[in-house]
């Protein structure tokens, strides 16, 4: 009851603008992949050419095998989820649930069976007869999967569902959906811009700048190899320094920059192409002592206190700033304002990365 989804050098114009360039991705069966991106990368030309509301203007695309090309929205597997949900106010829960089926001639008792079985299943179980005005946002969202789901489709297609909703029930409804998933087994392709979003729930994500996919990876690799600037820069938050990179070796290599010299993790395909060096926050720390590699004197201009870490802005005698993010485990010692400190990060947790890569 899944299929699999690959895209073959799918391009998509509008005019002489190219919206979708070149994508190349498989979907696995019963996978939850997300395309990640910033508003206007392309995200949502993607899913219309898979659901088949526009075809691509290049490439192929299958769905479970079969090239869906010139397949109508209605002859495809497939079943999409918006933003806004528009749900029917004046019909029950349960008959919203299984209008679809109603539309297919299915008898009314079998409708209403498979509705109670579908409530359940977004753990609604005793919603069948309210109305939509009765529920709230996160409610609602999930009588939308459920309706979504009566037709059985092989791919759920979810475009930003949950954009719509607070802060609290997004953080909520990310693990709902990722347990709804988990229970269909169904394949669901998720679209954000949100990348905590798309780092809680998915099995792999790929991440879009302008039309083009960047990297495809698991959430762990995104965050912890991202392969280029605007990757890092999207997924997390870096301490950037512009440079030259000496001659690789063993996959690390010099770097001058004008705090000095640094050294780096070089990935083989950036070797040869204009570099900056990303290091996460987390990963450059403040100590009195300078520290052992990649140390700079820089002095404590700013402390914000965040909760679960402390963020500390330090700046060299340059002026640039340096983030360091302190864990608060309940005994982190914090850095006092005006504090003359070094700080370091370790050549492994810094990358030398090229920035996106872009048509042309
Ligand atoms: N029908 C259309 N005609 C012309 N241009 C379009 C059309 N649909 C989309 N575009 C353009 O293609 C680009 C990608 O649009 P798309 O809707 O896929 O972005 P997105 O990543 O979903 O963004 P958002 O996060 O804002 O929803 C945008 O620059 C948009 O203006
Ligand atoms: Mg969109």
């Amino acid at each position: 009851m899944s299929a699999g989804i690959d895209l073959e050098n799918v391009c998509c114009d509008f005019g002489t603008f190219r919206a979708v360039d070149d994508a190349n991705v498989s979907i696995r069966p019963g996978e939850f992949f997300s395309f990640l991106g910033p508003s206007g990368c392309g995200k949502t030309t993607i899913l219309r050419m898979i659901s088949g509301f526009i075809e691509p203007t290049a490439g192929v695309i299958r769905i479970g095998g079969q090239d869906v090309r010139g397949k109508r929205p209605n002859q495809r597997p497939t079943a999409l989820i918006f933003q806004n949900l528009a749900l029917f106010p004046l019909m029950p829960i349960w008959e919203n649930i299984s209008f679809g089926l109603e539309v297919r001639g299915v008898d009314k008792a079998t409708r209403r069976r498979k509705a109670e079985d579908l409530l359940r299943l977004v753990d609604l179980p005793d919603a069948a007869d309210k109305m939509v005005s009765q529920l709230s946002g996160g409610q609602k969202q999930r009588v939308a999967i459920a309706r979504a789901l009566a037709v059985e489709p092989s791919v759920m297609l979810l475009d930003e569902p949950l954009s719509a909703l607070d802060l609290k029930l997004r953080q909520h409804m990310r693990a709902e959906l990722r347990a709804i998933q988990k229970r269909t087994g169904v394949t669901f392709v998720y679209i954000t811009h949100d990348q905590g979003e798309a780092l809680a729930m998915s099995d792999r994500v790929g991440v879009m700048s302008q039309g083009r996919i960047q990297q495809i990876a698991d959430p762990r690799e995104i965050y912890n190899t991202p392969v280029n600037g605007f990757v890092a820069s999207f997924v997390g938050e870096n301490n950037i320094f512009e440079g030259r990179a000496g001659a690789a070796a063993g996959g690390m290599a010099a770097f001058d920059t004008e705090e000095g010299r640094f050294r780096a993790r070089l990935a083989p395909e950036a070797e040869g192409k204009p570099v900056k060096l990303y290091v996460r926050p987390e990963h450059t720390v403040l100590t009195a002592a300078p520290g052992t590699e990649n140390s700079v004197p820089v002095t404590v201009a700013e402390v914000s206190f965040e909760g679960p870490f402390i963020a500390v802005l330090a700046r060299t005698a340059k002026g640039r700033a340096i983030v360091s993010e302190i864990r608060n485990d309940g005994q982190a010692t914090v850095p006092q304002m005006g504090a003359a400190m070094h700080a370091s990060f370790a050549a492994e947790r810094a990358a030398l990365l090229p920035d996106a890569s872009v048509r042309g």
